[in-house]
C-alpha cells in the first residue's frame, strides 16, 4: 500500500512540494510497501504487544492526513518558509574538472534549516504529532542531526522534547548536543551495549512503551516498524520530487547517476524514490566502509550483513551466527549502525540499486577536496557519497552526469576532521567545557 502524500505524485497540490506544474516523469508501477508494510521479504512490524495500539493509531492517522489537503498545504508552507527549500542542484564544476570524466553534480540539503535532510522528515512528523493531540516529542539520535532537527521542530510548535543518544556519539558530536540544550530538548545520554545510535533506539523505544498516550516518537530514519519506513521516505522524497524538476533545468537531462550515503537509509531513499521507475538512472547508496570492508570494523549492513529482526522491522543486519548484533565502526557517527531500512534491502535483492562502501580515509579525502576545490564544508556522511562519485566520475565518459545527495554541511564534523589530522580544534578549555553545558532545567531557568 501506498498511501496518497506520494501516490498520486502527477496530480496538482497532491505533492508535498513540487511545483504546481509537477514532474513530467511520475513513479508508476512501484507500489511498496503493501499493505502490512512489507518490501518483499523486508519490513513489517515486529514489536510488543504494548506498541501495537499506538502503531495502529500511528497508521491511521498517516493513512487520513496524507491526504488531507490542509495538512499537505501546510507540511509545504513549512518546507518552503522554515526550511528553506527548495533546496538548488548545484554544478561542482571544479571537482569534476579535477577528477575528469563524468561531470558531479551536489542536491544541496547541507543548505537546508539545521544543516541536513532530517529536518523535511521532522517537520512532517511533528505536524502529525500535532494532529493527534501528542504534547511530547521524543527522538534517538547518531551524529546528533535528527536530534537538532527534533528539538527545532518541538520548540517551533510549542512541544516537549527528548533526544536520545549514545554517549560515545555524544563525546563526538558535542557541539550538536548543544545545539539541542539550547533548543530546549532534553539529551539523555544512553550507556548501553555500544553507547551509539542502535543503542538509543532501543531506549527510545522503551520511553515510548512507557508513555505511549501523550508521546509521539519521531524516527529519524526510515527503519523501525511499520509505517515509519514508508512515512519518513514519503516525507523525505520532496528531495527526489525536486531533482526531477531541478535537473533538466540545470543540466538538460536526468542524471545518468544518483549517489547518496546510507547510514539507515533516509537521504538515499529521499532522493532516489523518485527515481525508482526510470530504469537508464543508476541509484548508487554508499555505506560506511570505516577501516575497510574486510576489517571487521565497518557499518556496511547490507554489503556484509545478513537479514534478521532489528528496531521493529526484517532487514539486513551486522551481526553473529547467534543472530547478535556486532560492533560497528565509522568516522561519521551518522551512518554507524548495524542495521539498514528494509526499502534498501528490497532495493539491493531486487538489483534495482546497488551498494558500495568508503572507508574513512576516502571519506576524509573527499572532505577536504570539496571544502578546498568547491568551498563546501559537507558532512562527513555526505562524504561518502562524494567519496564514491568522485571514484566513480574518473571511470566514466564526461557528457554523463552523476548527482550526489550531499545530504548535510559539516560543520558539526570540525573537531573530527581536526583530530584525524592530528590537529586540536578547541581553541581553549572554555570551548570544550561550553559544549557540555547545561540544559535550562539544569541550569534553574524555567
Ligand atoms: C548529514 C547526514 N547525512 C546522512 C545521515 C545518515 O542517515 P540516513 O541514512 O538516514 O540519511 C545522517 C545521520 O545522522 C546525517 O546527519
Amino acid at each position: 500500500m501506498t498511501l496518497p502524500l506520494y501516490a498520486a505524485p502527477a496530480a496538482p497540490g497532491s505533492l508535498p512540494s513540487a511545483p504546481a506544474q509537477g514532474p513530467s516523469t511520475t513513479p508508476t508501477g512501484y507500489a511498496l510497501p503493501d499493505a502490512t508494510g512489507h518490501f518483499g521479504a523486508y519490513g513489517g512490524t515486529f514489536v510488543a504487544e504494548t506498541l501495537m495500539h499506538a502503531l495502529d493509531e500511528l497508521r491511521a492517522a498517516y493513512a487520513k492526513y496524507s491526504v488531507d489537503p490542509e495538512f499537505i498545504a501546510e507540511f509545504r508552507s513549512e518546507l518552503k518558509h522554515f526550511v528553506g527549500r527548495p533546496s538548488p542542484i548545484y554544478h561542482a564544476k571544479r571537482l569534476s574538472a579535477r577528477q575528469g570524466g563524468a561531470q558531479i553534480y551536489l542536491k544541496r540539503e547541507d543548505l537546508n534549516h539545521t544543516g541536513a535532510h532530517k529536518i523535511n522528515n521532522t517537520v512532517g512528523q511533528a505536524l502529525l504529532a500535532k494532529r493527534m493531540g501528542k504534547p511530547r516529542v521524543i527522538a534517538e539520535t547518531g551524529a546528533g542531526q535528527h536530534g537538532v532537527a527534533s528539538a527545532t521542530v518541538a520548540a517551533r510548535f510549542g512541544m516537549q522534547c527528548v533526544v536520545y543518544m549514545g554517549s560515545e556519539d555524544m563525546g563526538r558530536q558535542a557541539a550538536n548536543v548543544y545545539r539541542m540544550k539550547l533548543l530546549g530538548a532534553e539529551v539523555v545520554p544512553v550507556e548501553s551495549g555500544s553507547k551509539t545510535l542502535k543503542d538509543a533506539l532501543n531506549e527510545a523505544m522503551r520511553d515510548w512503551v512507557t508513555h505511549v498516550e501523550d508521546t509521539f516518537y519521531i524516527i529519524g530514519t526510515v527503519a523501525g516498524p511499520h509505517p515509519y519506513p514508508m512515512m519518513v521516505r514519503d516525507f523525505n522524497s520532496v528531495v527526489g520530487k525536486e531533482c526531477l524538476v531541478q535537473m533538466p533545468e540545470i543540466a538538460g537531462r536526468q542524471p545518468d547517476y544518483v549517489v547518496a550515503c546510507v547510514g539507515g537509509g533516509s537521504n538515499a531513499m529521499g532522493i532516489f524514490y523518485d527515481y525508482i521507475p526510470l530504469p537508464e538512472v543508476r541509484l548508487v547508496g554508499v555505506e560506511a566502509a570505516g577501516l575497510g570492508l574486510d576489517s571487521g570494523q565497518h557499518a556496511a549492513s547490507l554489503q556484509r550483513g545478513t537479514p534478521g529482526v532489528l528496531h521493529g522491522n526484517r532487514t539486513y543486519l551486522l551481526q553473529d551466527a547467534n543472530g547478535q548484533i556486532t560492533a560497528t565502526h565509522s568516522l561519521s557517527a551518522g551512518l554507524d549502525y548495524p542495521g539498514v531500512g528494509p526499502e534498501h534491502a528490497f532495493l539491493k535483492d531486487s538489483g534495482r540499486a546497488e551498494y558500495v562502501g568508503a572507508t574513512d580515509a576516502e571519506a576524509l579525502r573527499a572532505f577536504h577536496d570539496c571544502c578546498e576545490i568547491e568551498g563546501i564544508i559537507p558532512a562527513l556522511e555526505s562524504s561518502h557519497a562524494l567519496a564514491h562519485a568522485l571514484k566513480l566520475a574518473q571511470t566514466r565518459p564526461a557528457s554523463e552526469i552523476i548527482l550526489v545527495n550531499l545530504s548535510g554541511r559539516g560543520d558539526k564534523d570540525l573537531h573530527i576532521v581536526a583530530e584525524a589530522s592530528g590537529l586540536e580544534f578547541f581553541c581553549r578549555d572554555s570551548c570544550r567545557r561550553a559544549s557540555q553545558a547545561l540544559t535550562r532545567s539544569e541550569r534553574g531557568v524555567s
